[in-house]
């Protein structure tokens, strides 16, 4: 690979067999790769990504990360996390206004030392290049980190996640048929593909759309698998049947906690005692649970569902009273 790493992340991560969960769906048979305990900032898939971005940040002689996400964003918490683990300044664009409390990861956010700026949605992305320009102006040395550190260069993470996965099916015996995985910005997938493509998996990898269309988050995952098959010269014969995307649960909204996420957190909690978050393994979990239930898995499947963190949101409003209330 073109780029290079520095490690940050707590590997290999492990992976549970959720029994009782298995059991009470009377489905597949559902395993859990714990990526929410990678470490760095209470961890998540971000550790993975921020490891080669740290390393292209460090090399294009960065002084400052910047980068955008909403309010509850772990991608930023991480982002914040790594800036002050390096020595680096870090600057956060967040959607909507500042909250009279900052909880949850906007909590965390403030402990990294992050400067934060506050911007509307729909204009995150000019903000976020206006104060890339202003940081440039007073010469301190911005990196601009893209949403959800999906680039050809924090995708490389999850390549690597494959990697250490063929490692784990070795050491465990096991052999997956399916990863489901919550997908958004689309790095964490399409890393995972082109891993499986190197490493010639035959189980199928299925995100769970967050937000969005099928299409349009497919599209974005094709070109980036697309864009590291070329830059970094690999002979890999990607076709785009490989980009699994399933559209059905994205309820209300990005962010917007439903009964399926509610269920799903109150089971893998109940069952296993494990925390899912209420924007991304929440609602990806709600998928999985509602694909048993329809039948979609064969009963000797072996689902890997990777968890990939984001529980400081659990202790934010409106998801703590959301969930309390009960
Ligand atoms: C906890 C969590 N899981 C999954 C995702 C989705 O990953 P990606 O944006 O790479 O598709 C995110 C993105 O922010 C996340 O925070």
């Amino acid at each position: 690979m073109k780029f290079s790493r520095i490690p940050l992340a707590h590997l290999p991560t492990r992976i549970e067999h959720l029994g009782r969960l298995s059991n009470v769906l009377s489905g597949p048979q559902i395993y859990c790769k714990r990526d929410d305990q990678t470490g760095l900032g209470f961890g998540g898939n971000k550790t993975r990504k921020l490891e080669y971005l740290l390393a292209d940040a460090i090399q294009h002689n960065a002084r400052t990360l910047v980068s955008m996400g909403a309010i509850q964003s772990n991608h930023c918490r991480q982002v914040a996390a790594v800036a002050a683990r390096a020595g680096l300044d870090c600057i956060l664009v967040l959607s909507g206004t500042p909250p009279t409390l900052a909880t949850g990861n906007l909590y965390l956010d403030q402990l990294f030392g992050a400067e934060l700026v506050w911007a509307e949605r729909e204009t995150r992305q000019q903000v976020l290049e206006e104060t890339v320009r202003r940081a440039e102006e007073m010469g301190r040395a911005p990196y601009m980190i893209p949403y959800g550190g999906s680039n050809v260069v924090g995708m490389l993470g999850y390549f690597d996640a494959m990697r250490e996965l063929r490692e784990d099916e070795e050491r465990l015996g096991l052999r997956f048929d399916w990863h489901v995985t919550a997908s958004s910005s689309g790095g964490t997938q399409a890393g995972m593909v082109l891993g499986a493509l190197a490493w010639q998996y035959s189980g199928k990898i299925l995100g769970i759309a967050i937000e969005g269309s099928a299409e349009e988050l497919g599209a974005t995952v094709e070109n980036l698998v697309q864009e590291a098959i070329t830059v970094n010269n690999l002979d890999l014969p990607f076709d785009q049947s490989l980009v699994i995307i399933n559209e059905n649960f994205t309820g209300a909204g990005y962010g917007v906690m439903g009964e399926p996420e509610i269920e799903a957190i109150r089971m893998f909690a109940s069952l296993e005692g494990l925390l899912l978050d209420p924007v991304y393994t929440g609602r990806a979990a709600a998928g999985l649970i509602q694909l048993v239930r329809d039948g979609f898995f064969r009963k000797d499947d072996k689902v890997l569902f990777w968890h990939t963190g984001g529980t400081p949101a659990l202790f934010a409003e409106p998801y703590l009273s959301k969930l309390q209330n009960r």
